[in-house]
């Protein structure tokens, strides 16, 4: 069998969906992505491209043999309750995701630790404040020590930065202290910058709440790259207001689009971007697809296979 011959569809907004097919007709012109989720025989497809699919709407894929996430995450397919069993998932691991991922926190820190927010404020007022010159010192700690966690604390490692991280099973990383489950709190009391990027699951909705801000250290600053559900967004508002956050710099949010009348928007010790921190490239995602599609053929084991028990 040879790829040529298989049926790919993808279910996706129609911004993504156009996307896609502009990156597999430049790497992969013989294979035609069709647009789902309603298509002739859909019994007869063999892989699924999913972001965002309508939950429920596989069910008539019935012979689908690989379905593949079209980014790092994987939350939007375990939410639906109707996601066949027994067939392989896959996701996005790409080192154009990583180098993105690391920029977007190591620019959040740099900024921190160099408390731009006030030279910004400086030069609107002609300030030339030469002698307060204040550096923060900081302490960084990594939540989630996943391929992208693991990118960013190797490079802050390396630009001398201090670095700690958590992840629920243990991880041995050179030259880094690293904390599993149960040591949570201590992982929390020793660092003031809290790098969130956990994959989103029932263990880490909500985690990032009031009972996590009272733990660290001082000027805390928060940087959540991971899922908005991760994070309580009132208890964010309120670590602030109350001085247990310095700054938090947020990538994404609870409801996406941030709705206008979020208060967050307005207030002066958030920053936002719109869930662009690392965006997957199509032309590189669908590369490493096809790979994968290829060791499907071939039955050799497939790569960035998903754990389905843990979810990511
Ligand atoms: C983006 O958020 C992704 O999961 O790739």
């Amino acid at each position: 069998m040879k790829i040529s011959n298989l049926r790919f569809v993808i279910i996706a907004p129609t911004a993504e969906v156009l996307k896609w097919q502009k990156a597999f007709a430049a790497v992969a012109p013989k294979v035609h992505l069709e647009e789902g989720p309603k298509v002739r025989q859909p019994e007869t497809v063999d892989v699924l491209l999913l972001w965002n699919h309508p939950p429920g709407s596989l069910k008539p894929f019935s012979n689908a043999k690989l379905l593949y996430s079209l980014g790092a995450g994987v939350d939007h397919l375990m939410q639906d309750p109707e996601l066949p069993k027994g067939i392989p998932i896959c996701r996005i691991v790409d080192p154009l995701l990583s180098f993105s991922m690391s920029n977007y926190i190591l620019f959040a820190i740099l900024h921190f630790h160099r408390r731009w927010k006030k030279y910004v404020h400086d030069k609107e007022n002609c300030i030339w404040d030469h002698d307060s010159f204040p550096e923060r010192k900081i302490k960084i700690g990594i939540l989630g020590l996943g391929t992208l966690g693991q990118d960013a604390a190797k490079k802050l490692q390396f630009m001398g930065f201090d670095v700690v991280g958590y992840s629920p099973s243990k991880k041995v990383l050179p030259g880094m202290t690293t904390y599993a489950e149960g040591e949570m709190n201590n992982f929390l009391s020793t660092i003031n910058v809290l790098v969130c990027t956990v994959p989103y699951t029932p263990a880490t909705r909500g985690l990032l709440a009031l009972p996590v801000f009272e733990q660290l250290q001082h000027p805390a600053c928060l940087i959540n790259v991971a899922r908005g559900k991760v994070q309580v967004e009132a208890d964010i508002l309120k670590a602030l207001d109350k001085g247990l956050l310095e700054e938090a710099f947020l990538d994404v949010f609870e409801t996406e689009p941030l709705p206008k009348d979020s208060l967050l928007w307005s207030h002066p010790k958030v920053e936002i971007t719109p869930h662009i921190a690392s965006v997957t490239n199509p032309q590189a995602g669908a590369t490493q697809m096809l790979e994968n599609v290829e060791r499907l053929l071939r039955q050799t084991p497939l790569e960035h296979l998903v754990n389905s028990t843990k979810g990511y």
